[in-house]
């Protein structure tokens, strides 16, 4: 009776178990499931008799190791070759053609998955319960994790189900979430205890701790992307399908893995990935693919330690080291000064960096920054590269402390620092060119009025030479002008003015967003919009209506009705509407959900040239139709946008039997 309870709680917690973390489906609350295990717990203490080594409450040990046993590995755990281009990807997916003797025309199949940043391990599982878990080591030897695996909720102790084979071995990567490195690091932080230098490091340092019971408190979790040693029936004819069964038998696999056609179809995966990238709840370094059948893995076989079967195509490194040269200071928008760290040019992300942001100056003193440091600097996706450590033993002698002047570099106006703020401000206001500068700029950018060309360069010179001291200077410009200006010519000078032009056609929270109220980004300003379709009635709202909006706290309260009551900011209003910057009042009732505009799933690829457009025109009005614009074509394309003298994409369009549109088809579409 006791036990046949203790049998149904292992099952239950164990069905649980698997909702919860391989299928993300949770049934039960977390109140109702620590009822189960607090139950468990209760009938083990009265009847330790009756505890089993694999019973869900036995996932720590109580002591610590002297030292890790060492695993030999009976399958090798093998590394993977890299591939730094899409032109190296190419090359590996000719020499499968060539060994596999397939034609160029057919696709090979692969499965292509993240790259995950964190260690190789193996898990042995010997009639469905977790028998052994080792470190891959050098590929040969490993260490016995065993007891430390086991303290990973995701990691089943025993496997669902009952067609799994006799011995299976299961390889993987442990890593660490982001948001638990995150939290790990701040409590370490404000523990003065060490901090782990990046996610990775955090889940190898955890994963081999001789105490289990500190690996027990890490946020660890894990995902299988192969088998090894297998005994008893062959599992599946494809690595997809092998997965599959893993899955299904309870353990982790990421659920991103994607069976693909062809080398084009791989690298929309690795577009696809690299855009999701900082969004994703751990950090990866790259794709891997893999040939996907099974007889064909076994064809092409193994080069020294790597699979000639797959490869990882490796994102640009995110972090490098480089120099600090010197310290400048940035007045932003709202008068932010930002220190700017000068940097020797250093290759990081895709791209050569001169320059990373320091933050404010708490940032500055946190992090030791000294002029002359050696740095590790990171550049991550489109985020502004950044300072992520002072390498503190490189510190030079005469490296010189960082100090905020007393006055703006620009205007020099006093630099104040409220109170409690991280952030010191220019106390200039729209006397401070910079400031006045850096509005234009993000009135004219493309979350704001999208003026298409008018970018940071060419504001600045507009500026400088006295054409524009103001937003609403903008809608005054004179095509002679504007074509006067060094490297100006008329040419450039009607595209911008069509631009302008173009851009008085608006909707009211880009207005509103445009405007550029502290605060007040892009979400603020469409529920704004959403609110009060009439500006007038925005303009004269009070503190406590605007309160009543969703997401609107009493700080940005304060500062959109302060905005509204200053005379400058109703006069600047007043006139940019006398220059014909209008919006239809249906389009802001309806701000419409990116899925239901009408190209919404469209994907185009844009080549050759274009006569009425440039193609960030054409980029910029097919997205804002809810289309995407992709660089490289795949199956996936609705159609080439060719414009005259398209070479080899439109060849390649041709072949592919995709649709190609001349340039007189896409205005068609875009009106
Ligand atoms: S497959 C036979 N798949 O990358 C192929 N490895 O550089 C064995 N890694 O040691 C590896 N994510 O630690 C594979 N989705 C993934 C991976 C992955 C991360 C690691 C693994 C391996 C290293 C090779």
């Amino acid at each position: 009776m006791i036990e046949a309870r203790i049998k149904e709680l292992r099952r239950l917690i164990q069905v649980h178990n698997y909702r919860y973390y391989i299928l993300d489906d949770p049934e039960l609350s977390d109140a109702a499931y620590d009822h189960l295990m607090r139950e468990l717990q209760l009938l083990e203490a009265q009847y330790p008799e009756l505890i089993t080594e694999n019973s869900p409450t036995q996932r720590v040990g109580t002591a610590a190791l002297s030292a890790f046993a060492s695993v030999q590995h009976e399958m090798p755990m093998l590394s993977l070759s890299n591939a730094f281009s899409e032109a190296e990807l190419q090359a590996f997916d000719q020499r499968l053609h060539d060994r596999l003797k397939l034609d160029e025309a057919s696709e090979i199949e692969y499965i292509a998955e993240p790259k995950l940043d964190g260690l190789a391990v193996s898990l042995l599982y010997r009639q469905g319960q977790l028998a052994q878990a080792a470190t891959r080591g050098d590929g040969t030897t490993g260490e016995n994790v065993t007891q430390n695996i086991r303290t990973i909720a995701a990691i089943p102790l025993l496997l669902l189900g009952k067609d799994y084979p006799d011995v299976l071995e299961v390889r993987g990567e442990v890593i660490m979430p982001t948001a638990g490195f995150d939290a790990f690091n701040a409590q370490a932080r404000a523990a003065d205890q060490r901090t782990f230098v990046n996610p990775r490091n955090a889940a190898a340092g955890s994963l081999r701790q001789l105490d289990a019971r500190v690996t027990a408190k890490r946020p660890l979790d894990m995902y299988c992307y192969a088998v090894g040693k297998v005994e008893g029936d062959a599992i599946a004819v494809t690595q997809s399908e092998t997965l599959s069964k893993l899955r299904a038998w309870g353990l982790p696999i990421n659920p991103k893995t994607k069976v693909v056609q062809g080398l084009h179809a791989c690298l929309d995966y690795y577009q696809s990935i690299s855009q999701q990238r900082e969004k994703l709840p751990y950090d990866i370094d790259g794709i891997v693919y893999k040939v996907n059948h099974l007889a064909a893995q076994q064809q092409l076989g193994s080069v020294s330690r790597a699979p000639r079967w797959a490869i990882a195509h490796k994102f640009p490194a995110q972090e490098e080291m480089s120099r600090i040269l010197s310290v400048d200071f940035q007045v932003g928008r709202t008068g932010a000064i930002t220190p700017v760290a000068r940097l020797e040019p250093t290759f990081v992300g895709g791209v050569t960096v001169s320059n990373a942001t320091l933050h404010n100056m708490d940032e500055v003193e946190r992090k030791d920054i000294h002029i002359g440091d050696t740095v590790i600097i990171r550049r991550a996706g489109d985020v502004i590269p950044e300072v992520v450590r002072v390498i503190i033993a490189d510190r030079l002698a005469n490296a010189e402390k960082v100090n905020i002047p007393a006055t703006c570099p620009i205007c020099d106006a006093e630099i104040l620092r409220q109170e409690g703020e991280a952030i010191a401000r220019c106390s200039g206001g729209l006397n401070c060119s910079a400031q006045v500068k850096q509005a234009i700029k993000h009135f004219a950018s493309r979350k704001a009025m999208d003026i298409i060309g008018l970018g940071d360069k060419l504001v600045e010179l507009l500026f400088d030479h006295d054409l524009v001291s103001n937003i609403a200077d903008l809608y005054q410009l004179k095509a002679a002008d504007i074509a006067a200006l060094p490297r100006m010519g008329e040419k450039s000078s009607t595209n911008l003015l069509n631009a302008i032009e173009v851009s008085k056609k608006t909707q009211l929270h880009r207005f509103i967003y445009a405007l550029g109220i502290r605060e007040v980004g892009e979400a603020t300003a469409k529920a704004l919009a959403k609110r009060f379709t009439d500006l007038n009635d925005l303009i004269e709202t009070t503190p406590e209506i605007l309160q009543e909006i969703d997401d609107i706290g009493p700080i940005v309260a304060q500062r959109v009705y302060q905005f509204f009551q200053q005379a400058s900011s109703q006069e600047s209003i007043r006139e940019l509407i006398a220059q014909g910057i209008h919006w239809s009042v249906i389009e802001a009732n309806a701000i419409q959900k990116d899925e239901e505009l009408p190209l919404a799933n469209h994907r185009y690829v844009l080549t050759g040239k274009l006569s009425q457009f440039t193609r960030a025109e054409a980029k910029s009005q097919l997205e804002k139709l809810g289309a995407k614009v992709s660089a490289s074509l795949s199956k996936k394309t609705t159609a080439l946008i060719a414009g005259e003298k398209a070479g080899s994409k439109l060849k390649k369009a041709q072949a592919l039997n995709l649709t190609v549109l001349d340039e007189a088809a896409l205005y068609t579409l875009l009106h």
